[in-house]
């Protein structure tokens, strides 16, 4: 939610900050805006292709500058409301991720001091903050922490100012902010994706931290200016993955990219033979987690889906009770929480803001908390005390695919774990461990499918509702199913547990009301038969996603997408590809832009 990149080096950052912003576009594009110390400011309303359109008019250059993608929170997406924004001289600019809570009262102290206001954001009162203290303090760091600790809220910042061009400061507290360091070149950015190009050494700031970056130093502080020492770390991915590769978007790469993302969750951690699942990052608690007798999963999104489908997964096998909940709930109730119970959250990007808090409260009552995240180093992966990577690369869609499928199979690895641990037996363990090893070439018949769920998708395309309705280990790919269409097509789409259709859902169906009905021959398969039935007795259009030999379904079913057999548990993560591809065409054949889909962001950072 929200980019931010800056570079200081020996080359034109005229053109590194617009490949910055493009790479990191899926974290916001209501505005986009870069200032560039030795020459100026330019911002547009709208992606970074509207910034790049206005260069010619407006030539900027300099070795040295910050940039920013905007997802809107306070102010509407206007060019005076596009970052950076900048003090009453035009000297001081910054870029924020965040959200500045005080900034009423700040702006009014301000504007009684003389200053000038020239946007409705937040963030502009940080840029007249540091310009106020910097008159006492003569010192362009100090000015910035001094501002720092005048606010509340949360930020990731980038300042940069035309008296010292070549000295970017940074800062976080909430929000992330990652440092790339180079040979002559130093880079700060949200997160690693635009810096990977450029190097891949990065340092993670934590929160309460200020970072000073020149072409060759780079130096990290405490908001009281007491250095900290931090190591580099080598980030294992490539350029490659955050690009299309050929593909039209980001979305199709990432769903075509499932087998390979399932042979990299699982790379090393299943022993077949004694039906076990090694997960190096759970050893250091594996003894604590025998005594465990509760999990709260939290995640948002996507993520909260695939923990509902992890509640079926660990409770049948690991014999474990399990909740569910999104963190922004989570967070303002009441856990009942000890030291026997995990809190598991679960997140691509491990920054989600609300799942974050929930892990700080549930540590504060003493739960043991695990991880399930793609990004390595992120905030989650670092405060939760043990965790699973998900080592699913870099998701740059902002519709979640390839992690669901990723998190799914990880929480398959977890009920392995921690079934083995307890009653499972070596039989059960091995044949679970041998259907996920299987899991990547099912999915590639899957994806083999896919000129034909094209068809089925423009077929439906001209609907305006839809329904998607599961049961058991399929009602929680109901959601996600629905989910993913609302999220790129815009319309209208609902996940039910098809027994509650009877209690409200089956009065919308007509004609005009397509039902997506997962429905494989497993052990809820007569009872979905009898919902489809109820449907077309409405006269309901059905697509039936069938197991791959179910012939029969075609008398019930107006179309049929076939997916190969494996066990319940693991149904999901075959079930849920035929419904991304469906959404995925669905939304192209309505001429939506899939990658970036309007008011959402991928990373969202605030509450
Ligand atoms: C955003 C994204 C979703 C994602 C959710 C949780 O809403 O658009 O795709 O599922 O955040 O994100 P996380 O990074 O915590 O998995």
């Amino acid at each position: 939610m929200c980019g931010i990149f800056a570079y200081t080096g020996k080359k034109d950052s005229v053109p590194i900050l617009l490949d910055g912003l493009t790479s990191l576009e899926y974290r916001g594009y209501d505005s986009a805006g870069i200032f560039v110390a030795a020459s100026g400011a330019i911002k547009a309303v709208g992606a970074v292709n509207n910034l790049k359109a206005k260069l010619p008019a407006t030539p900027i250059r300099g070795m040295s500058g910050i940039a920013h993608l905007r997802w809107a929170t306070h102010g509407e997406p206007t060019e005076a409301n596009a970052h950076p924004h900048h003090d009453c001289q035009e000297d001081i600019w910054v870029v924020h991720n965040g959200i500045i809570e005080n900034f009423k009262e700040l702006k009014a102290k301000l504007i009684s001091l003389g200053h000038t206001f020239m946007s409705s954001t937040d963030t502009e009162v940080l840029a007249h903050l540091i310009e106020h203290h910097l008159r006492e303090k003569k010192d362009l760091e100090k000015a910035v922490i001094a501002a720092l600790n005048d606010v509340e809220g949360t930020y990731g910042i980038a300042v940069s100012s035309k008296h010292e061009p070549e000295k970017i400061i940074a800062a976080r507290l909430g929000a992330p902010i990652v440092l790339g360091i180079g040979e002559n070149e130093n880079f700060i950015a949200s997160d690693p994706t635009p810096i990977l190009r450029h190097t891949k050494n990065v340092i993670y700031l934590r929160d309460g931290e200020v970072a000073v970056i020149t072409p060759s130093s780079h130096h990290i502080y405490t908001l009281d200016s007491v250095r900290v020492e931090r190591d580099e770390e080598i980030i294992d991915w490539d350029v490659e993955q955050v690009q299309k590769n050929g593909y039209d978007h980001f979305m199709m790469k990432e769903i075509m990219e499932g087998p390979e993302v399932i042979v990299n969750t699982t790379r090393g951690r299943l022993i077949t033979d004694e039906g076990l699942s090694k997960l190096g990052g759970l050893e250091m608690v594996a003894e604590r987690l025998r005594l465990m007798n509760r999990i709260i999963v939290v995640g948002c999104g996507t993520a909260y889906y695939a923990g509902l489908v992890g509640e079926y997964m660990l409770e049948e096998y690991a014999g474990i009770p399990v909740e569910v909940e999104v963190g922004s709930e989570f967070r303002y109730r009441k856990p009942l929480i000890d030291e026997h119970t995990i809190l598991l959250a679960i997140s691509q990007s491990g920054e989600t803001a609300d799942t974050l808090e929930a892990i700080r409260e549930a540590k504060r009552k003493g739960a043991l908390t695990l991880g399930i995240v793609n990004c390595v180093g992120s905030t989650i992966a670092r405060e939760t005390d043990a965790g699973i990577y998900n080592h699913a690369g870099p998701e740059m869609g902002v519709a979640s695919t390839k992690a669901f499928v990723s998190q799914l199979t990880a929480l398959a690895l977890l009920t392995l774990f921690l079934g083995r641990q307890r009653q499972m037996s070596l039989s059960v363990g091995k044949r679970i461990a041998e259907e996920i090893k299987a899991l990547p070439e099912k999915i590639q018949t899957i994806l083999a499918q896919k000129d034909a769920i094209r068809a089925i998708a423009e077929k439906y395309a001209g609907s305006r509702d839809f329904l998607y309705m599961g049961r058991k280990y399929n009602y929680p790919i109901a959601l996600e199913g629905a989910l993913k269409l609302k999220e790129v097509s815009y319309i209208h789409a609902e996940g039910y547990g098809a027994g509650e259709m009877k209690h409200g859902p089956l009065a919308m169906i007509d004609e005009k009301f397509p039902t997506m009905a997962i429905a494989l021959s497993d052990s809820v398969y007569q009872k979905m038969t009898s919902n489809i039935q109820e449907i077309k007795a409405r006269k309901g259009k059905v697509i039936a996603i069938a197991t791959e030999g179910n012939e029969e379904i075609r008398d019930l079913a107006d179309d049929v997408i076939h997916v190969p057999k494996t066990i319940e548990m693991l149904s999901p993560i075959l079930t849920i590809v035929p419904l991304q591809l469906f959404a995925y065409y669905f939304a192209v054949k309505n001429g939506q832009n899939v990658d970036r889909p309007r008011n959402l962001a991928k990373s969202v950072t605030v509450e």
